[in-house]
């Protein structure tokens, strides 16, 4: 692959290590927040530095170390580290005004418009934006407008899932542990097998997959001896992120839309991580050409700031005044930041590349997963690809510990990629969509290295 030199966002020649990671100063920092910050932090366990800055697809930390950054934040960099449209627009906004509730603003005006005129479907400037904070917000929040409308109480969700852990929606959130700790109901949520083609019990061929968990949707919303209370909402991810990186059969969308419309059931596509160009759409349900009743957005649309919203079908909006609440809802500089990245990210040329470079990384992939024996899986599309490990590929025993060390290993060689899944056995690629050739080439050989590493000691 020839290397981009042009429009180059991110620093040349990563990754560079001048210290063994942690240095000297990140564990400086690092010994402060242990003392001052709460202990129910993650992520300071999985990559151990202090952060000066950013730029594009590479992080800087306190010691000067250079890495390339497949981590983005969980999925909210997808421009990377200070783009210029996202720059611009946040210093213009700067100067302006900060923080004002629910008053129209340019920004807003902006925000809303362009958000709007770029829905999946029938959505397209068809729609109502409510604004929320997090990912979590807006999940909580699409819930409620599901139930306000269909006037039922059972939402459906799906296991692997994640929407977050406010106390709303933790219900919908499939790993137990959640719910535990936060202390809330599950509050009317019951979950549905998700079409998770590697581990679906009974091994059976892919078409039949969709056709099984449609099935069994279909009972629970008919059957009045399903034990399920009437079906409100059903809430889903078009490809799960958290889960696994889970790219379900394609008839299976299509199919959850057919029966939400024959039962009249509002359906929540969460596409909190895998909107605004991740899979190479805007919106990963264009893949399934599926138009969502109302969809969640977040992460990256605020390119750092935080944001989110609901769009919604426009007869969902008769709702009271104070349906929703919140200070913070609709942040002047997210939105300012918001409307320049998806001005970015719409342009077919974009998502194109996106598109064709995510195939060459996945093939990439499978060519390690030929090579080795802990790759079990490789799949994903556009940049939401993962790889899933296992202990050997025949019986398909989750490499939890295997994971966690080819991400350590990584680290240490100046990459950072996360795990996810439903036991923390997969690596997942989320590099920002701009990322440059070569820091794609070199993390992907970084990978291999850290796979073979980790292989060789299982
Ligand atoms: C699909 C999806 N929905 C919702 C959320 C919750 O977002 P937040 O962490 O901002 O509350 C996440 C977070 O990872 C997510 O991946």
């Amino acid at each position: 692959m020839s290397m981009q030199v042009s429009n180059r966002l991110s620093i040349e020649g990563a990754p560079v290590l001048k210290t063994k990671v942690p240095g000297p100063k990140s564990l400086e920092f690092l010994e402060v927040q242990d003392k001052l910050e709460t202990s129910s932090r993650s992520y300071t366990g999985f990559f151990k530095f202090a952060l000066d800055y950013g730029k594009g697809s590479t992080v800087v930390d306190m010691d000067g170390n250079v890495f390339i950054d497949w981590f983005g934040g969980v999925s909210v960099m997808n421009l990377g580290h200070g783009h210029p449209a996202v720059i611009g627009a946040l210093r213009e906004q700067l100067e302006k005004m900060t923080h004002v509730t629910e008053i129209p603003t340019e920004a807003r005006i902006r925000y809303l418009k362009t958000l709007n005129s770029v829905l999946p479907g029938k959505m397209k400037d068809n729609s109502k934006i409510l604004m929320t904070v997090t990912g979590a917000d807006a999940c909580e929040a699409a819930v409620s407008l599901a139930r306000f409308n269909s006037k039922k109480p059972t939402i459906i969700a799906f296991t692997g899932s994640y929407h977050g852990i406010a106390g709303g929606i933790v219900g919908a959130t499939s790993n137990y542990h959640y719910r535990d700790y936060a202390g809330f109901a599950s509050q009317n949520y019951v979950y549905a097998p998700y079409p998770y083609p590697y581990r679906f019990s009974g091994q059976s061929k892919s078409e039949d997959i969709s056709k099984q968990v449609i099935t069994r949707i279909e009972e629970m919303i008919t059957d009045p001896y399903s034990g399920v209370p009437p079906v409100g909402g059903i809430i889903v991810e078009p490809i799960q992120g958290e889960g696994g990186y889970i790219v379900p059969p394609d008839d299976f969308l299509p199919m959850l839309r057919e029966t939400c419309d024959e039962h009249s059931i509002p359906l929540i596509i969460d596409e909190v991580q895998s909107g605004i160009g991740r899979t190479g759409k805007l919106w990963a349900s264009e893949h399934y050409n599926v138009t969502p009743d109302i969809m969640c957005i977040s992460k990256s649309v605020g390119g750092g700031i935080p944001i989110s919203s609901v769009a919604y079908r426009k007869d969902f909006d008769n709702i009271p005044k104070a349906f929703h609440l919140g200070t913070y809802r609709g942040n002047p500089l997210g939105l300012a930041a918001g409307a320049a990245i998806l001005n970015v990210v719409k342009e077919e040329k974009f998502l194109e590349r996106v598109r064709t470079k995510g195939k060459y990384v996945l093939n990439r992939f499978e060519e390690i997963q030929s090579r080795s024996k802990i790759i079990g899986e490789v799949r994903g599309k556009g940049y939401m690809i993962s790889n899933e490990i296992v202990k050997n590929k025949e019986d398909k025993t989750p490499g939890t510990e295997l994971a966690g060390s080819i991400r350590e290993s990584m680290f240490k060689k100046g990459v950072l990629m996360h795990t996810c899944g439903h036991f923390g056995n997969v690596m997942r690629f989320m590099a920002p969509l701009t990322i440059e050739d070569d820091l794609l080439d070199r993390g992907i050989s970084i990978f291999e290295q850290a796979v073979k590493e980790t292989e060789v000691r299982a």
